[in-house]
């Protein structure tokens, strides 16, 4: 057997000066489904999440709260680990900058960049902005009234004078650009890749990545006076999750370049211009894709901690059920664009696709199984057109629902399934097996064969978006642990005839008020 295909997968590291919150949630919940999806689909998988706890904010931040950086960070990284968890992720690694393995290797990378002649002394002038961890140029702020500047993304910036390292950024232009057309898509979504590249032709100044005045993070190698940038120090997590800077390592060979670095739309510039100039630099190959997701508002409006909305994950699932909330973050919104947490539009959800769709669809077709076939799996008879065009449709879903995951449209793989569950429907209720109890059971046994068949197969595909929701669903079938990767989609595979079953029960409820 051919050894199996790698697939490397990574969240953005978060900041422990802020506790997790739906943008957290949602990133790494796409990672997670797509990580789901591609070991289900035969990959050997690698699956990395973690903390940013380095940089100038996380040492005020840890300073306000009165405690040393390191004791601030175990406890808000610890935070994340529980949402990772609570969320049901399936991360296969959790990094912390502030460990040793990550020191290594963020300062192999920095000498190498020096070796390799990337990297000068020189002195910064210019704005910089603590809460975006980003110099800015004189031309990119916003004037305010009252004469304050502001970084473009609204943040506070302040003028640094210091003795700087600088990244010879400027010398990655063309290769940058050569890059982004190497490989289709190395940038998603379209626009976002139309954003860096005009971002680049513009041309780019040298980088600086170092500071002297503060101390929180990894020292130069040779010169501890300078702490090393927060974002070389946090991108470089990526390469230290996968054994960098052994490169011969197994782990390295096998899982990098990563092919997908998952990121809000706020961080592309870092993950789409420095990284790969970063790794070029060093002589390493960049990741294979970055995909920018947009943001989420809350009922309509911008999510800010000043304006008391912020989404907690952990609330939202208590309220609606995980997979439920699953279900509607991938669901709702085409990735990469930006969307509204409402909660009519999530009950709508939970209500119309997860409860009336496909639960009723199980609920109703094994129920007539369980009473009406002595709890045993029928063996079907001969098919008919209608049978053989609802599996023909349901043999088929894989390859289709495969290409929408390929450039991360979760939204329409998801339609994609939606479609067989709403003919299915339609086939059940034409098809009407409870009025054939008494006519023909036979036939009656091959529609709740088939349906059964449909709900196998559905509970397969789904497990990566509600791994929980849709094991329950193929537990009601008695399908061996064995029996639920995508190799066992398609006609090659169907239901085994003659299996007991016991009375099902609901597995998605559907969502009812307090006060209803
Ligand atoms: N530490 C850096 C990343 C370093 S990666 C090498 C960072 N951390 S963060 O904690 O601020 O990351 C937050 C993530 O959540 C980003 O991907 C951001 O886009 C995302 N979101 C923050 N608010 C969001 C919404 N309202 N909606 C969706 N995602 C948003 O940046």
């Amino acid at each position: 057997m051919s050894a199996k295909d790698a697939f490397y997968i990574t969240t953005p590291i978060y900041y422990v000066n802020d506790v997790p919150h739906i943008g957290h949630a949602y990133t790494t919940l796409a990672c997670d489904v797509m990580a789901r999806f591609k070991r289900l689909d035969g990959y050997d998988v690698m699956f990395l999440t973690g903390t940013d706890e380095h940089g100038q904010k996380v040492e005020k931040s840890a300073a306000a709260a009165g405690k040393t950086p390191l004791e601030f960070c175990d406890q808000v990284s610890q935070r994340f680990r529980e949402l990772a968890d609570f969320m049901n992720y399936s991360h296969d690694d959790f990094i912390r900058t502030t460990e040793e393995r990550h020191k290594i290797a963020c300062q192999a990378l920095w000498k190498k960049l020096e070796e390799n002649g990337h990297i000068y002394l020189d002195k910064y002038a210019g704005w910089y902005s603590v809460r975006d961890e980003a110099f800015y140029g004189e031309n990119e702020l916003i004037e305010v009234e009252g004469s304050e500047k502001l970084a473009p993304t609204g943040a506070p910036v302040e003028w640094v004078e210091e003795e700087s390292y600088f990244f010879r950024l400027s010398a990655f232009e063309d290769k940058l650009l050569d890059f982004y057309e190497s490989l289709d898509p190395t940038v998603l979504p379209k626009s976002r890749k139309n954003e860096v590249k005009s971002f680049v032709e513009g041309g780019l100044r040298d980088l600086s990545v170092s500071r002297t005045s503060f101390k929180w993070g990894v020292p130069v190698p040779g010169n501890d006076k300078h702490i090393m940038y927060v974002w070389i120090d946090a991108l470089t997590n990526y390469m230290t999750a996968a054994g960098y800077p052994d490169m011969e390592s197994s782990t390295f060979q096998k899982f990098w370049p990563a092919d997908i670095h998952m990121v809000g739309k706020d961080i592309l510039r870092f993950h789409a211009v420095y990284w790969p100039a970063f790794l070029m630099g060093a002589g390493i190959e960049p990741a294979k894709r970055v995909f920018a997701h947009g943001w989420w508002t809350n009922e309509g409006q911008k999510i800010s901690k000043s304006l008391g909305n912020v989404i907690d994950p952990f609330q939202i699932v208590d309220e609606f059920g995980l997979d439920q909330v699953r279900y509607f973050l991938m669901r709702e919104v085409p990735f990469g664009n930006d969307g509204d947490f409402n909660k009519q539009a999530i009950i709508n959800r939970i209500n119309s696709d997860l409860a009336n769709d496909l639960g009723n669809l199980a609920q109703r077709s094994l129920s007539m199984i369980f009473k009406n076939c002595d709890g045993v799996m029928p063996t079907p008879g001969d098919n008919t057109e209608a049978d053989n065009a609802i599996l023909s449709a349901l043999d088929g879903l894989l390859p289709k629902v495969r290409d929408h995951m390929d450039v991360q449209a979760f939204n329409k793989a998801l339609e994609t399934i939606w479609k067989v569950v709403s003919d299915a429907n339609g086939y059940f209720a034409c098809e009407e097996p409870w009025a054939l109890k008494k006519t023909d059971p036979e036939r009656m046994g091959t529609v709740l064969y088939t349906t059964a068949e449909i709900i196998r197969q559905i509970g397969i595909i789904t497990q990566p978006i509600m791994p929980d929701s849709a094991s329950k669903l193929i537990d009601l079938l008695k399908v061996p642990a064995s029996e639920r990767g995508f190799d066992k989609l398609g006609a090659d595979h169907r239901l085994a005839s003659g299996t007991k079953m016991e009375k099902p029960e609901g597995v998605f409820p559907r969502y009812v008020a307090e006060n209803e």
